[in-house]
């Protein structure tokens, strides 16, 4: 697979490790490289934070993403560009989209106007519009508070190349420091039309317009004041529509927010309701965590898909606002988590939000290795598969010859990953740190991603999940189940 193994080695940096009462002396390598995932997106060089702008089309998903070439810490917005035909394996085109005179480009959406609505493209050859934010970094300096607006750029070439829409901004800001990150969706109204919605940030809500043409935009309704997590501003929101399991339709709201999160810093929250006649009206005022691990944040999900395709996809930065800018990775800086499939499923009356990885991923399974009390891994990327006892609690610990490791377990009602001793860690005082999640119900399976600097842990599928990135000095060697533990396979991911 994976197109993010880069066999370029910079630099050595020899690191003397003393071992043991022996005094035996281990070298360990490392390099630029260290930390460079194998199956998960990474650019090349420079910084990347939200995935943006994401959408199919014949037979490619294409990944935008918040990117900055110059530097491993937030700059200039762009838009990277990858693209992947299986959601595992990506490959890194040129930039997409470019900071001008209105300002830096930030997160937004893409969708594909099949019926030239905006009349960016022909009938015969329909415009992919994405629809982002500027971000007027003159106007932020002189105190201004209306330097956020929205604008388009139109591509006729598969997201190739793009063109912005000279009537920029399309949406021109309110009055409101924070206004950013649009999210369209198409949506049929009761009366049969169809119109592009569009669900944007403003500070401490959540505004939605609607629009014929992806041009004009007109208020449709907000939600959110005094609802939800409100530790930090709003962003990056999604609204997804999902048949619940006993086959009404809802909607999910789902809400990024910096800071605030359950584990520090950065995290998503999602509301679940109804949308209608432009507006959100969510069922119950509980607050509900995509990821209750630390490291995913401002995920969204694909536009486009196929109509056969049934499933929500969606991806998020594996990193946090926290100490995102500080991680030990000297050439780029940061990851996208795995790609993901969202549904909803009900837990004794109480409908929550799953992540199941992408089913591509089991094509990406190598030979299995039995399981074993302890044993070793076969490489830094591997996919742990663990039938659990049914006695609802388990341990089970990672670790490498430094003694470092890390401690996955539940234990009464709650799911943890401790990472306090795992690695590198000095770059942030948050960094090393035990995150816990309530899990109420039984935890019957567990699905562990291992690469080079995460793990991905997903309870029942997808029903509880945390991500966690770790910096382990050397890469983890065995895996122990202590606890709880039925059955197990470990699968080295095919490279
Ligand atoms: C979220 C965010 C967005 C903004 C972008 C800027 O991580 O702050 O709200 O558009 O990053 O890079």
């Amino acid at each position: 697979m994976i197109s993010n193994v880069r066999l370029s080695l910079l630099s050595f940096l020899i690191i003397l490790y003393s071992c043991g009462s022996n005094q035996e002396v281990n070298f360990i390598a490392s390099t630029t490289e260290q930390f460079r995932p194998e199956y998960h997106f990474t650019p090349e060089k420079g910084w990347m934070n939200d995935p943006n702008g994401m959408f199919y089309l014949d037979g490619e998903y294409h990944l935008f993403y918040q990117y900055y070439p110059d530097s491993t810490v937030w700059g200039p917005m762009h838009w990277g560009h990858s693209i992947s035909k299986d959601l595992v394996n990506w490959e890194e085109l040129p930039i997409a989209i470019y900071p001008d005179s209105l300002g830096y480009i930030f997160s937004g959406s893409a969708v594909y106007d099949q019926e030239n609505t905006s009349g960016l493209g022909t009938s015969d050859s329909p415009p992919i519009v994405a629809i982002f934010t500027y971000h007027n970094m003159v106007g932020e300096k002189s105190g201004a508070t209306d330097f956020q607006s929205q604008g388009i750029a139109f591509s006729l070439d598969k997201g190739r190349t793009w063109t912005k829409f000279e009537g920029n901004p399309v949406l021109p800001n309110q009055g409101i420091r924070d206004f950013r990150d649009p999210k369209v969706l198409e949506i049929k109204k009761t009366d049969g039309t169809k119109r592009w919605n569009m669900t944007l940030a403003a500070q401490d809500r959540i505004q939605f317009f609607e629009s014929a043409d992806l041009k004009n935009w007109e208020f449709t309704g907000d939600f959110g004041q005094g609802i939800g997590a409100h530790g930090g501003v709003w962003e990056c929101p999604d609204l997804l529509p999902f048949t619940a399991p006993n086959g009404d339709q809802k909607w999910v709201l789902l809400v990024s927010i910096n800071p605030g999160g359950p584990q520090k810093g950065s995290a998503t929250q999602y509301f679940i309701g109804e949308f209608e006649n432009g507006t959100f009206t969510p069922d119950d005022t509980m607050i509900r965590w995509l990821d209750y691990g630390p490291d995913n944040y401002a995920g969204v999900t694909w536009s486009n898909l196929p109509q056969e395709e049934t499933r929500t996809l969606f991806i998020g930065w594996m990193s946090n606002w926290l100490y995102g800018q500080v991680v030990p990775t000297p050439t780029w800086r940061s990851a996208m988590t795995l790609a993901r499939e969202l549904s909803l499923f009900d837990i004794n009356g109480t409908l929550l939000l799953k992540s199941a990885p992408v089913k591509e991923l089991e094509s990406f399974r190598g030979d299995e290795i039995a399981f074993n009390e302890k044993s070793n891994l076969p490489s830094q990327a591997v996919e742990l598969f663990i039938e659990l006892d049914g006695s609802d609690a388990f341990s089970l610990v990672l670790s490498n010859e430094l003694g470092e490791k890390v401690s996955i377990s539940k234990e009464m009602g709650l799911v943890s990953i401790d990472r306090t001793n795992a690695g590198e860690a000095t770059f942030h005082p948050d960094f090393a740190a035990m995150h816990s999640a309530p899990m109420s119900w039984k935890a019957e399976d567990l699905r562990i991603f291992l690469d080079a600097s995460s793990i991905e842990l997903f309870a029942n599928n997808g029903e509880l999940v945390m991500t966690s990135l770790l910096f382990p000095s050397s890469p983890w060697k065995t895996v122990e189940l202590t606890n709880g533990i039925k059955n197990a396979s470990i699968f080295n991911l095919k490279k």
